[in-house]
C-alpha cells in the first residue's frame, strides 16, 4: 500500500519506495502539509509558528492560521496571503474562497486528464483524491496524488466543477504546491535562448517571490518547466533535492516563496498571467499534471529517476525496435528539395550504416524559403512530379525508412490557407498580428481549423510509406486571442490551442500508428514531458556546433533522457580540420540517440568511411545510452566547458550491473595548460577487470574506481571514448 490514511489522527500518508509525503486534515476541515522526505524520518508533528497579522478565524480562534500553517491546496482570499493555488473568481465579484476537507478515496493505479498527456500508471501506481468544497460559490476541488514508487515520484494536479448556480472564472490554477521547512535551499533551473537551450542556472533561495515561466505560449527555450531545489551542499553525489516538472507544453510557471517564517512554498502550474478559464454552472476543469520528486542522494541519482520515469511512464511505445540513424536533408539541402538529391542521399546513406531519409522543410506547397507555404500541405508538384508516394517508394528502394517534416500549428500570410480563411489564425480582434519568421499560429481553439488540417495530411500522406514524422513548431504566440471563442472566454486562448495540439498529435498517433514522430521546435523550444509522452524523441537543438552542443545536452540530460535525445552530426564549419571535426561532433552526438544531418554526395570516402565505422560503433552501444544509467563527472557549466560522463549498463540495458561503461571526455573551449584531469568511475565493479574495447587497454575495477588520469588536449575541440567491458 503506498498510500494510507488513519482515521484517528486523519492522517494521509503517501509512499514511494524512498520517500514519503504526510499531511492531515486539522479542524475537521484545513488540509494541512507535514513531511516530505526520506521514508521513516518523520513524527509528522510540524507546527508553524503563529504570528501577529495572520488573520485567525472565528470559528477555529487564534493559533491557527492559513497563512502561517503549511496549507496543503492555498486558496485566494481567506486569510494567506502566500502565493496561492487557486484563485476563483466568484459571481458576487471578488476571488474569495474557502475550500473545505469532505472526504476522500484511495484507487489503485490512476485517472487520466481528458485532453492533456498524463504519465502512466506503474507497477504500484495508486492515487489518492480528496475531495473539497466552498460553500458560497458551490465548487467542488478533487485534488489528485498519484504515487509512482520505483521512481520516487509523486504526482499532482486538481479539477475544479463548477456545481453553483453561476458562473465562475479560474484566475490562477496551480496543480502542485508543496511548503517546505526552511528555505536554505538553491534553486537550479534550465534557461535559455534558440540555440542555447538549457543552461544550468544554480542560485540561492531568497525571501521573497522567485519565478520560473513561460508567456510565450509554448514551455520554450527561454525556461524549461524543470526546477529543483537543493541543499547548499548538494552535488552529483549527495545532499537534498527537491525535483519539480509539468506534464504540459504551453504557458507555465514555477514559483518558489518564502514567507515571514523563512519557509518555502513551491508551486507548479498553468499560473496567473497567461491563463483564465470561465465555468459556467456545471462545467468542469482539469489542470495538467505536475510532478515532484525527493531523493536526498544529489542530482545524479535524481536525473537517473527522472531519466526512467520518462522511459519508463511518459514517453510511448517506441514504434521502431531499433531507433532509427537518420540523414536528415535540412543543413544540407535547406529548401532545395530535388527529388533525384534526395534519392541519392539515401542510396549513399545506407551504404554508410544510416537507415532513414528525412525530408526536412520544403516539400509543400509555394515552399521555396521561409516565407510561404505553411498552411498548404500538399506536395509540390514541381518538386515532386509523380507524387510523394512514387518519390518515397523510389527512397525506400535503397533499403533506407522515410520521414517527413512538417509544422501543422503555422501558417505563412503568403499561403492559399490563409487567403481563405485569414479568421483561423491566433490575433486580437483589430490588431495587427506580429509576426515572427513570416508566420502567424493557426488558432487550434477552432475545431474547423483542426478538422481542415486532419483531412490535408490524410489525403496527403494517404498511400504514402512514412514512418517518420519530424513535427515542428517555429514560432511563440503573442497577439494571444481566438477569433473563434467569444470576449469572455479570450484567456483561454492558449490553454484551449494546447488543448488542440494534443487532438492533433493523438489524432496523428491513432491514424498513423506505425509511424515514429519527433519532436522539434526551432530545436528544442518545446523539450517537455507532455511532449515527451506524444513523441519518441526530440531534436535538441538547432545548434549543433562543437563548441556549444555539449552545453546544451548536458543541461538536457539533468531532467530528460538520452532516451529522447536526438544528437546530429552535422557538417564541420571549418575545412581544414574536417577529418578531427567529424570525429568530435559524434562523440558529442555520442550522449543521445544519432542521426546526421550533412551533405553525404560532398563526402570523400575518408569521411565516408569514418561515418561508417561511427554508426557500428554506435550500434554496438545503443543500448547502453539508451537505457543504462547515467554518471556525470565533470560540467562544462562549471569546467570552461569540458566535459565528462558516462553511461553504465543495467538490467534495463540488456546486461549485468557494470558489465560495460561507456565514458565520454569533451574538450570544447577554454584554455589547457596542459594539466591532468582525473576520471573516477565508482560504478566499475572493483572485483572485475576491464578492458576498454576503444584503445585495448585493460584496468581492474577498482582503478577504475580510483580513478583513471587523462591528460588534457592542447587544442580543443578533442573528445575522446573509452568503452569498459568486464573480461
Ligand atoms: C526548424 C528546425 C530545423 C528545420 C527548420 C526547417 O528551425 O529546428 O531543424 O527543420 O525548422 O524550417
Amino acid at each position: 500500500m503506498s498510500i494510507t490514511f488513519n482515521e484517528t489522527d486523519k492522517l494521509f500518508v503517501i509512499s514511494t519506495n524512498n520517500t514519503e509525503y504526510a499531511f492531515k486534515v486539522r479542524h475537521d476541515r484545513f488540509l494541512v502539509h507535514l513531511y516530505y522526505g526520506e521514508k521513516g524520518k518523520s513524527n509528522y508533528d510540524f507546527k508553524a509558528n503563529y504570528r501577529s497579522f495572520s488573520p485567525y478565524l472565528p470559528n477555529v480562534g487564534e493559533g491557527f492560521s492559513l497563512n502561517d500553517d503549511f496549507i496543503e491546496f492555498p486558496f485566494y482570499g481567506s486569510g494567506d496571503f502566500r502565493a496561492t493555488s487557486l484563485k476563483l473568481r466568484a459571481p458576487a465579484g471578488d476571488c474569495c474562497t474557502s475550500f473545505v476537507y469532505k472526504s476522500h478515496e484511495i484507487i489503485s493505479g490512476r485517472k487520466i486528464i481528458k485532453g492533456i498527456p498524463c504519465a502512466r500508471a506503474q507497477e504500484g501506481t495508486e492515487t489518492l483524491i480528496i475531495h473539497m468544497a466552498d460553500e458560497v460559490t458551490g465548487c467542488l476541488l478533487n485534488l489528485y496524488y498519484t504515487v509512482f514508487p520505483k521512481h520516487d515520484i509523486i504526482s499532482r494536479y486538481f479539477t475544479l466543477e463548477n456545481a453553483g448556480k453561476e458562473t465562475v472564472k479560474i484566475e490562477k490554477a496551480m496543480s502542485l504546491s508543496l511548503n517546505l521547512v526552511g528555505h536554505d535551499y538553491d534553486m537550479i533551473s534550465l534557461y535559455g535562448a534558440h540555440m542555447e537551450e538549457r543552461n544550468i542556472q544554480r542560485s540561492a533561495v531568497v525571501m521573497g517571490n522567485q519565478r520560473v515561466f513561460s508567456r510565450r505560449g509554448a514551455s520554450s527555450h527561454q525556461f524549461n518547466p524543470f526546477m529543483a531545489l537543493v541543499g547548499k551542499d548538494t552535488d552529483e553525489t549527495k545532499g537534498d533535492v527537491f525535483a519539480f516538472n509539468f506534464v504540459y507544453s504551453g504557458n507555465f510557471l514555477d514559483e518558489v516563496e518564502v514567507d515571514q517564517n523563512g519557509h518555502t512554498r513551491v508551486q507548479v502550474g498553468l499560473g496567473d498571467e497567461d491563463f483564465g478559464f470561465k465555468l459556467e454552472a456545471g462545467e468542469s476543469f482539469e489542470a495538467p499534471e505536475a510532478i515532484m520528486m525527493y531523493t536526498p542522494n544529489g542530482l545524479g541519482d535524481m536525473s537517473r529517476k527522472m531519466h526512467s520515469f520518462v522511459r519508463e511512464a511518459i514517453v510511448p511505445r517506441d514504434p521502431m525496435e531499433k531507433r532509427p540513424i537518420v540523414l536528415n536533408t535540412w543543413e544540407a539541402c535547406y529548401f532545395d528539395i530535388d527529388q533525384q538529391k534526395l534519392i541519392d542521399f539515401a542510396y549513399e546513406g545506407v551504404k554508410y550504416g544510416m537507415d532513414m531519409l528525412v525530408m526536412d522543410d520544403g516539400w509543400f506547397g509555394a515552399r521555396n524559403d521561409d516565407k510561404a507555404g505553411l498552411g498548404d500541405w500538399f506536395t509540390n508538384t514541381e518538386k515532386f512530379p509523380d507524387g510523394l508516394a512514387v518519390f518515397v517508394d523510389k527512397v525506400k528502394a535503397s533499403g533506407m525508412k522515410f520521414g517527413i517534416w512538417i509544422e501543422p500549428e503555422m501558417i505563412n500570410p503568403d499561403s492559399d490557407l490563409y487567403r481563405a480563411h485569414p479568421e483561423w489564425c491566433i490575433s486580437c480582434k483589430d490588431r495587427t498580428g506580429s509576426l515572427s519568421r513570416s508566420q502567424y499560429v493557426l488558432d487550434f481553439a477552432n475545431p474547423a481549423v483542426l478538422d481542415y488540417l486532419k483531412k490535408s495530411f490524410k489525403e496527403t500522406f494517404d498511400g504514402v510509406a512514412i514512418d517518420y514524422i519530424k513535427w515542428d513548431f517555429n514560432r511563440h504566440i503573442s497577439e494571444p486571442g481566438s477569433p473563434y471563442l467569444p470576449a469572455d472566454r479570450q484567456d483561454e486562448a492558449t490553454f484551449r490551442f494546447m488543448l488542440g495540439v494534443y487532438d492533433l498529435f493523438y489524432w496523428f498517433m491513432e491514424t498513423f500508428p506505425n509511424v515514429m514522430i519527433e519532436n522539434c521546435s526551432g530545436g528544442g523550444g518545446r523539450y517537455d514531458l507532455a511532449m515527451m509522452s506524444v513523441s519518441t524523441q526530440i531534436w535538441t537543438s538547432d545548434n549543433t556546433a562543437g563548441r556549444i552542443r555539449p552545453f546544451i545536452q548536458y543541461g538536457s540530460l539533468m531532467a530528460y533522457p538520452s532516451y529522447v535525445m536526438s544528437c546530429h552530426v552535422s557538417n564541420p564549419m571549418v575545412v581544414e580540420d574536417y577529418m578531427n571535426l567529424i570525429d568530435y561532433k559524434f562523440k558529442v552526438a555520442l550522449a543521445g540517440m544519432l542521426g546526421y544531418e550533412l551533405n553525404i554526395l560532398h563526402m570523400g570516402d575518408d569521411v565516408k568511411n569514418e561515418i561508417k565505422k561511427q554508426t557500428a560503433f554506435y550500434r554496438s552501444v545503443e543500448k547502453l545510452i539508451k537505457f543504462g544509467d547515467l554518471y556525470r563527472l565533470v560540467s562544462p557549466f562549471e569546467n570552461n566547458g569540458t566535459t565528462a560522463y558516462y553511461y553504465v549498463s543495467t538490467p534495463d540495458s540488456g546486461e549485468n550491473y557494470a558489465d560495460r561503461i561507456l565514458l565520454t571526455y569533451l574538450q570544447n573551449e577554454g584554455v589547457n595548460d596542459g594539466s591532468t584531469i582525473t576520471l573516477k568511475i565508482s560504478e566499475a565493479d572493483a572485483n572485475a577487470t576491464y578492458k576498454d574495447s576503444v584503445s585495448g587497454e585493460t584496468f581492474s575495477g577498482k582503478e577504475l574506481n580510483d580513478g583513471i588520469n587523462f591528460k588534457m588536449y592542447e587544442n580543443n575541440m578533442h573528445g575522446n571514448l573509452w568503452l569498459f567491458e568486464r573480461v
